[in-house]
């Protein structure tokens, strides 16, 4: 049977061209580690893994790649920035469309004296910026926030949402899992204080590779979770404070760089203007076919200009476990089915906790994919199967 990849808001599949080739290249020819050695292996793949830091602070418009730091994947990122960071009595805000990655350690941190508010997104999962303004408090420290939703594509106005926090000094994060190598995104631009970023997704590395670009007065006022070694400063009994080395104790995941690197250049080379244009296109044809589709609902904005390739749909007269069993099974078109790790979000669109069936396009899909998928989901809803 054919299969047809459509989960890529999970993690995109096929990846950049020459990943993993590059990590091949490590592990075969270099394999030395970072800041460990004084041999050509070792300066070798250092010198690969600042070339990616470069390449990530280019792609994000960032000035200093020693402020990029490496961590396993967004998850990791997010829960370093907010445990690290928050303290008893501080307050921080977050939309209705969060991810577990974001939900989770604030719940945590929530029984140790942190408290966040939950602003409401519209039914299309959207925030309107300016209600921020009622919820910023004296002790606000922090808005983080998604720039897309993983579960319609939302995308969030969060170039408003730099300014209010700027005005109002507040830190400002952002969770760039669905939108890095896709969306422009420029730090300065957006008043970023830190953006958290996942490797495996639009940036098309491979898994257990992420991190974060942090400004210096963020960093500043963040404690390492994780000491250890950092290959500096090896005589001291404390850690570093400089960066990359405060935040990166123990070994990187350094085929996982290697193949992030080879990804970003693919990346800057087609430039995200055109990989956008090319997610718009697949995302404008699978709306046109599948909203003219009966017993079906189609969540979230359904515009292109107001959402990234992903698109929920509930089945009305099937089980949406159902519905995503009999598109794999019996038409090989692979999505994903639930919450999405979004319970927020779904309780937002209306769809908790049945959750909805999710097809997310990448840079690799083609029309006559997303063509064969809204046919087959066709059959499904009018019982054709
Ligand atoms: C918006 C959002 N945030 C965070 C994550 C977590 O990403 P990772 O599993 O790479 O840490 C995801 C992944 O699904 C996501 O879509």
């Amino acid at each position: 049977m054919r299969r047809i990849y459509l989960d890529n808001a999970a993690t995109t599949f096929p990846k950049a061209p020459t990943v993993a080739k590059s990590m091949v290249e490590y592990i075969e020819h270099i394999g030395g580690n970072v800041g460990r050695g004084t041999h050509f292996s070792s300066y070798t793949a250092g010198s690969v893994v600042y070339e990616t830091r470069e390449l990530l602070s280019k792609l994000f418009v960032f000035d200093d790649p020693m402020k990029v730091v490496f961590t396993m994947n967004i998850t990791q990122s997010i829960n370093m920035i907010l445990k690290g960071f928050l303290k008893s009595g501080d307050h921080v805000i977050i939309t209705s469309m969060e991810h577990n990655a974001v939900l989770r350690p604030l719940s945590s941190l929530s029984k140790e004296g942190v408290q966040f508010d939950v602003l409401q997104c519209d039914e299309t999962g959207f925030l309107n910026p300016e209600i921020i303004l009622k919820f910023i408090r004296p002790n606000t420290k922090l808005i983080i926030m998604s720039h897309a939703s993983n579960v319609t594509g939302t995308i969030q106005n969060i170039k408003r949402i730099g300014q209010i926090c700027k005005e109002k000094n507040v830190y400002f994060c952002l969770d760039s899992a669905q939108t890095a190598g896709v969306l422009d995104i420029d730090f300065y631009d957006l008043n970023l204080s830190a953006l958290a970023f996942t490797g495996h997704k639009g940036l098309l590395g491979p898994q257990g590779i992420g991190g974060f670009l942090i400004s210096t007065e963020f960093a500043n006022e963040i404690k390492p979770l994780i000491e250890g070694g950092t290959g500096s400063l090896s005589e001291s009994e404390f850690q570093p404070s400089f960066l990359p080395d405060k935040f990166e104790s123990g070994t990187l995941n350094i085929p996982g760089i290697f193949g992030l690197n080879a990804a970003i250049k693919y990346i800057l080379n087609i430039g995200t203007e055109e990989i956008r244009n090319k997610e718009k296109e697949l995302t404008n044809r699978f709306l046109n076919k599948v909203l003219n589709i009966d017993n079906i609902n189609v969540l979230g904005p359904k515009n292109v200009e107001f959402q990234t390739a992903v698109v929920s749909i509930d089945f009305k007269n099937i089980d949406n476990s159902e519905a995503a069993f009999l598109l794999d099974n019996q038409f090989g078109i692979m999505t994903r089915v639930g919450l999405h790790c979004a319970p927020l979000a779904h309780k937002t669109l209306g769809t908790f906790p049945k959750g909805t069936v999710r097809f997310s396009f990448g840079h690799f899909n083609t029309i006559e994919e997303v063509d064969y998928a809204a046919d087959c989901i066709y059959k499904i809803a009018n019982s054709q199967v």
